[in-house]
């Protein structure tokens, strides 16, 4: 009895596995329908707020998008980097690539008071930071996807966590490329998801140190097309104006598409980490031509590599809890 009863559970896990579309990471179940009884008008909510935010500025769906990925790549896509410091535990918001960078957190809150009117204590922030990181690449014109769901918040961040496994600008091709191994990550999609700088703003500092000194002979970095680095250098000065923005893809900076790859191809990448995608390793070159021909199939890679990113879970599967406010853990 007891054996034919263990043969009809793995009979049944084995016969439905296939038939489930969902990421599962470290013994945690995420799939689409997640909130359909519990909070039908969930992704209805969060795709307004967006909306409206991005119609005031265009800017934001880029700094949502970015947002979803730092919370990922530290202990997993649970909502960490949205805490603020409290006295015992210093918030993400204060790592390096966060510091005066990482924004749309009231945005965030925006949504997460909506959803807690019409379905208080159930939709998750991590799952608001994933859907919301969906809807944004929609608005700019890149092709949907369906985001599974049912991420837990997490009890705690890690700043430390996040200065280490976050990506620097000035990080060499290997570097990149383990940083993205150590989350179950591959080469297809560092390049891919690297082509979110399709959209969106970096500051002076991110790439100042290509425009005089890259490797410290206090020359430019040699896979910079020299006139691009002239027109950079006017507005990045060798010191101050840090916080000066520059568009990421200044041929469409506000068009989800391909024109990133084929800027690439020109060496008008805007960080050094974008244009070693192009100079460092065989395989990676090779797929940046390929996103350069054809803007379809970077589309459909951008989703599929967006849902595996967002299937990073945390060690600790699927304990957490759903926050009330996004910036707190619940007393
Ligand atoms: C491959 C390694 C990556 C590195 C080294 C990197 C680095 C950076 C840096 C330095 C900035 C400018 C920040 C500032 O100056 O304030 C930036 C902006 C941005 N990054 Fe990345 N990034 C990487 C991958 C990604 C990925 C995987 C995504 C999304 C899936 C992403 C999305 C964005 C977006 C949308 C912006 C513009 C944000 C805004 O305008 O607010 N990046 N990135
Ligand atoms: C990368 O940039 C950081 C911060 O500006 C700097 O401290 C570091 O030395 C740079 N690394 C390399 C290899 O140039």
């Amino acid at each position: 009895m007891a054996r034919s009863m263990t043969f009809l559970i793995l009979f049944s896990i084995l016969a439905l596995a296939p038939m489930c579309y969902c990421g599962r990471t470290y013994g945690g179940y995420l799939y689409p329908q997640y909130y359909d009884y519990s909070c039908p008008q969930a992704e209805d909510i969060v795709m307004s707020v967006v909306a409206k935010a991005v119609a005031k500025e265009a800017r934001m769906a880029a700094s949502l998008l970015r947002v979803h990925f730092h919370d990922c790549f530290v202990q997993g896509c649970d909502g960490s980097i949205l805490l603020d410091s409290t006295g015992t535990m210093p918030s993400e918001k204060r790592s390096n690539p966060n510091r005066k960078s990482a924004r749309g957190f009231e945005v965030i809150e925006e949504i997460k008071a909506a959803l807690e009117e019409q379905c208080p204590h159930t939709v998750s922030c991590a799952d608001i930071l994933a859907l919301a990181a969906r809807d944004s690449t929609v608005l700019m014109g890149g092709r949907s996807w369906e985001v599974p769901l049912g991420r837990k918040d997490s009890r705690g961040a890690s700043l430390t966590l996040s200065n280490l496994n976050i990506p620097a600008p000035n990080d060499t091709f290997p570097i990149l490329l383990n940083k993205f191994n150590r989350q179950g990550l591959d080469i297809i999609d560092l390049v891919t998801l690297s082509g979110s700088h399709t959209i969106g703003n970096a500051r002076c500092t991110a790439f100042r140190q290509r425009l005089y000194d890259q490797s410290g002979d206090d020359q430019p970095d040699s896979r910079l097309d020299q006139s691009y680095a002239s027109q950079l250098r006017a507005t990045c000065p060798r010191s101050g104006g840090d916080q000066n923005l520059f568009v990421l893809d200044n041929v469409t900076p506000t068009a989800f598409d391909n024109s990133y790859f084929k800027n690439l191809l020109a060496y008008r990448g805007l960080l050094s980490s974008d244009q070693v995608l192009f100079t460092s390793n065989k395989e990676s070159i090779e797929l940046v031509k390929k996103y350069a021909k054809d803007n379809e199939v970077f589309l459909q890679q951008f989703a599929a590599s967006m849902v595996k990113m967002g299937n990073i879970l945390p060690s600790t599967g699927s304990r957490g809890e759903i926050r009330k406010i996004c910036r707190k853990i619940n007393s």
